[in-house]
């Protein structure tokens, strides 16, 4: 087995590669380095530099500029924003370079192709971040399942709680908010989603149906008087639950100085947090915001088996979380990632609870799941074959894709039944 460092190009280094991937170098310094950064802040190439050690000769603000370099690292982490991914991940596979890719592979359906395509062409391994699959949660309800608990699976129940503050911060005043500039919400927040539900039935979607809206984050639903920023002498800044100030400063008051206080800046201080209320998007009303993406959406899926899926992903819930329950043949499985606790239902035995923080010691980003993901994609880097059965490759991350785009017509078109095969094969 080679245990040989591998060395990293990060492309995009905000909150994902940045704050990220190469916050995780710390943990795994015997395994990888980050030996070269991209980006077109200076201000995060300068933190890539004195922060994590970044050759100041190997930091570029420009991707042309990095490509026009001969090869410099093993793998190149594409973490720009969802319409830049085709560009750089095309450009990485063609210099030679192995592929960590965030997701979404990109907002069109045919750029999706184009990448996994350029792959196979190049021979280069390209993993998508479905970070879930790597976490100590869903990794012990795939092997309950192998194991045989729910004998055949029939059906599942999922839910995908955003939260309030996550909504607002991510697709209403953040990078998320709007389908032209990022891509539908389906895609961004629940390719996740559709990536684990197939993963963990392990067969294939053959049609899909769903609804949903955008409710509440929208001018007609201003309180009377509401000003256009938080910070413009709103009347109901303290009362509002959307409030920035309240959130943001809050957080602060908290000790809590991570994501997503960190994205208003990377070392946060009340004044400098205010001033991004005051200057930048987060300060915005949520009710006058340039956003359109949806709040709620619930999809409905059938598998090539029969097996039926129903997925809901909601903005209105206080915290952030997944829980599901698979229902089959033998048993259940219910999983809540609020609580961390599997419960294991078979219809001819007793009840038993698994505690997941006892399954890991590393329960930071996505539930441990960024950090395992990088350790699995080191090892598939270094020994050309992967380590585990969860990883992610984009042959495997078209099928959710393929889930999202589908859904997403779906919902457009008042919830009316997509075909998986003749969608396809419509969009070419
Ligand atoms: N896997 C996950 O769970 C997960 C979670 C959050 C975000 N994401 C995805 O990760 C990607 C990045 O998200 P983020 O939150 O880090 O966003 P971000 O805005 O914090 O970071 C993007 C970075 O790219 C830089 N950039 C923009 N254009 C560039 C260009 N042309 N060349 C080089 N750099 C450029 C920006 O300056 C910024 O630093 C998105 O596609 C997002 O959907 C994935």
């Amino acid at each position: 087995m080679n245990t040989e460092k591998i060395t990293v190009a990060i492309i995009g280094c905000g909150s994902r590669g940045k704050d990220t991937y190469a916050e995780a170098q710390k943990k795994l310094q015997d395994q990888m380095q980050i030996v070269a950064a991209v980006d077109i802040d200076p201000k995060r190439l300068y933190e890539m530099e004195t922060e994590y050690g970044v050759p100041k000769e190997n930091c570029f603000c420009s991707a042309d500029d990095f490509f026009a370099q001969p090869k410099m690292a093993d793998i190149a982490f594409i973490c720009t924003m969802d319409k830049a991914h085709y560009a750089h991940a095309i450009q990485a596979m063609k210099a030679g370079y192995h592929l960590l890719l965030e997701k979404p592979i990109s907002p069109y359906l045919n750029e999706c192709k184009e990448i996994e395509a350029a792959a196979k062409k190049y021979n280069r391994h390209v993993i998508v971040c479905h970070v879930l699959r790597y976490t100590a949660f869903y990794k012990k309800i795939k092997e309950c399942l192998q194991a045989g608990v729910v004998g055949d699976i029939v059906s599942v129940q999922a839910i995908e709680a955003v939260a309030y503050w996550h909504q607002a911060h991510s697709f209403v005043r953040g990078n998320w908010r709007n389908q032209e500039e990022a891509c539908p919400m389906i895609l961004a927040k629940c390719c996740h989603d559709f990536d684990i539900l197939l993963w963990l039935c392990g067969k294939k979607c053959k049609s899909v149906s769903s609804f949903g809206d955008l409710r509440l984050f929208k001018k007609g639903n201003a309180p009377e008087g509401a000003t256009a920023r938080c910070t413009d002498g709103c009347p109901y800044v303290d009362s509002c639950p959307y409030s920035a100030p309240g959130y943001y400063l809050g957080q602060l008051r908290d000790g809590k100085t991570g994501w997503p206080v960190n994205i208003l800046n990377s070392h946060p201080t009340e004044e400098n947090i205010m001033e991004a209320l005051k200057t930048g998007p987060y300060g915005r009303c949520v009710y006058h915001c340039d956003n359109d993406v949806v709040d709620h959406q619930v999809v409905n899926m059938q598998l090539e088996d029969g097996t039926t899926i129903n997925f809901t992903m909601c903005a209105f819930t206080k915290n952030g979380f997944r829980k599901l329950r698979i229902m089959g043949t033998l048993g259940e499985i219910e999983g809540d990632m609020e609580t961390n606790r599997i419960y294991l239902k078979p219809f001819a035995g007793e009840t038993t609870e698994l505690d997941v923080y006892a399954l890991s010691d590393d329960f930071s980003g996505h539930g441990g799941g960024d950090v395992q993901m990088l350790r699995e994609v080191i090892a598939l880097i270094q020994n050309g074959e992967a380590s585990g059965s969860s990883i992610t490759t984009i042959g495997q991350s078209m099928e959710s894709h393929y889930v999202a785009f589908a859904a997403e017509e779906s919902r457009v078109n008042n919830g009316e039944l997509v075909n998986m095969s003749s969608f396809l094969q419509d969009q070419g």
